[in-house]
């Protein structure tokens, strides 16, 4: 196999509701720059959430305290790692505009577009269902805000296109930058 040319540093930010497909783009998009020998960290909310954020909840307080601690670490790692792949809800154009300016020229917003309706029935991890009875507050889409992204880079329909295309589309995308 080749040497791999230096690849312009990006993080490529995943935008969209839970259970829309961010991680499961992601991790596709990590195998796929596996085999390209390019370097990347993949960092998403669940595993944030469990150590560095654990100090915080769901309020758009807290959500914006959680991404700009995702923002920040994502600028740390971009040092040592060429792509850095960021799933995170971030529900606020503020918020992704408080991003973009931590980060700055470097990111790339992807939009993981999927209708609530379409992920309440999805629900791979039970969440919707609790959010709807009412069982866990605040949560996006059930009883907090998501505000589409006004001008991302990329938009991926995961209600339109399965997971296959998705992936296909994302890997072609990304191709530019490698
Ligand atoms: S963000 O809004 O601050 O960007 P983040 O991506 O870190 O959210 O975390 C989202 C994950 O936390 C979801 O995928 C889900 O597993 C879990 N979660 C738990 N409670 C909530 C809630 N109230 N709203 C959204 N996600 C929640």
């Amino acid at each position: 196999m080749g040497i791999a040319l230096p690849p312009n540093k990006k993080v490529f930010w995943f935008t969209g509701l839970s259970g829309s497909g961010k991680t499961t783009l992601a991790e596709a998009l990590c195998n796929h720059l596996k085999t390209k020998n390019i370097s990347y960290f993949s960092l998403d909310g669940d595993v944030l959430r469990k150590g560095l954020c654990r100090d915080l909840g769901f309020s758009l307080n807290d959500r914006k305290e959680n991404l700009r601690r995702a923002a920040e670490l994502s600028l740390i790692l971009l040092q040592s790692y060429d792509f850095i792949l960021a799933s995170f809800i971030t529900p606020t154009n503020e918020i992704r505009n408080m991003i973009r300016n931590i980060i700055s020229n470097d990111i790339i917003e992807i939009y993981i577009k999927c209708s609530v309706e379409k992920c309440i029935e999805r629900d791979p991890k039970g969440l919707y269902k609790k959010a709807l009875s009412n069982d866990i507050k605040f949560f996006t889409g059930i009883s907090s805000v998501y505000e589409p992204p006004i001008n991302p880079d990329l938009i991926i329909n995961t209600q339109k296109s399965n997971i296959n295309n998705s992936c296909n589309q994302i890997k072609e995308f990304i191709n530019q930058f490698t």
